[in-house]
């Protein structure tokens, strides 16, 4: 494959409800067939150069989902903690977290802060999950805090877009340089919104537990024959 990059790749995983649904089983089925999907992109990411995947696993909107399938979902992410946390660590992946774990069980929020903390050092790849993640609650919760900066004494005339990029999840992270929406949607559903700024955007039809490498190979070639000019000429 010609070109370069994407090293920054972000997904929205969607259509695990609707392959279920057409195989005529239950919805969290489908979520556990999306989790073996994210598993083999997670492996096909090195040989394609993408050094940070970000992918979209739960968001606040997603609570308003009946309480059994919200309940498997969480279960899931436990299952691949447990599953696949040595393998991670094996391969040099850093697992982040992007949004709030407040209202997960204790448990499970433990679980994920100890995959968090035990891979923080690894630098071949930045798996972040955005779990209970919000673009707008994630703005709101950075303007909070340059808010804070201010009563503290600091002149917000001072800042400028890396002072409230700072205080997002994604911190000092590159900003994605694609984002890939399975299941055949074409919006954001409020996902990363101040980082997608000059994001290139590629849809396909495909549900989420049927991308594979075919599919990932088809996004990376339409990304590295777009020109990508932020703004410029
Ligand atoms: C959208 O499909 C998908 C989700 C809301 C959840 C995505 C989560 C996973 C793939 C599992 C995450 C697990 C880990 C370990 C990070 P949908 O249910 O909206 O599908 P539909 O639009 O067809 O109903």
């Amino acid at each position: 494959m010609a070109g370069e990059g994407p090293g920054h790749l972000a997904i929205i995983m969607d259509g695990n409800g609707r392959w279920a649904k057409d195989r005529g089983l239950p919805r969290a089925l489908g979520h556990r067939a999306g989790v073996e999907a994210l598993r083999r992109v997670v492996e096909l990411c090195p040989a394609y150069q993408i050094r940070y995947l970000t992918v979209y696993a739960f968001s606040t909107e997603n609570w308003k989902r009946p309480g059994a399938e919200v309940q498997a979902l969480m279960a899931l992410m436990d299952e691949f903690i447990d599953k696949e946390l040595a393998t991670l660590k094996k391969n040099g992946v850093s697992i982040r977290v992007l949004g709030d774990l407040a209202s997960l069980a204790s448990g499970l929020r433990k679980k994920i802060e100890a995959a968090v903390e035990s891979t923080a050092e690894n630098r071949e790849m930045i798996l972040s999950l955005a779990l209970n993640y919000g673009g707008r609650q994630e703005l709101l919760r950075g303007a909070k805090a340059l808010a804070k900066r201010a009563q503290a004494g600091e002149d917000p005339e001072g800042w400028g877009e890396e002072d409230l990029a700072r205080e997002l999840y994604t911190g000092d992270m590159p900003d994605p340089d694609l984002l890939i929406r399975t299941g055949g949607e074409q919006r954001y559903s409020n996902f990363l919104l101040w980082q997608v700024a000059y994001t290139e955007l590629w849809y396909t039809d495909t549900y989420w537990p049927d991308f594979g490498e075919e599919r990932l190979v088809e996004a990376l070639t339409a990304y590295r024959g777009r020109q990508r000019r932020f703004g410029g000429v």
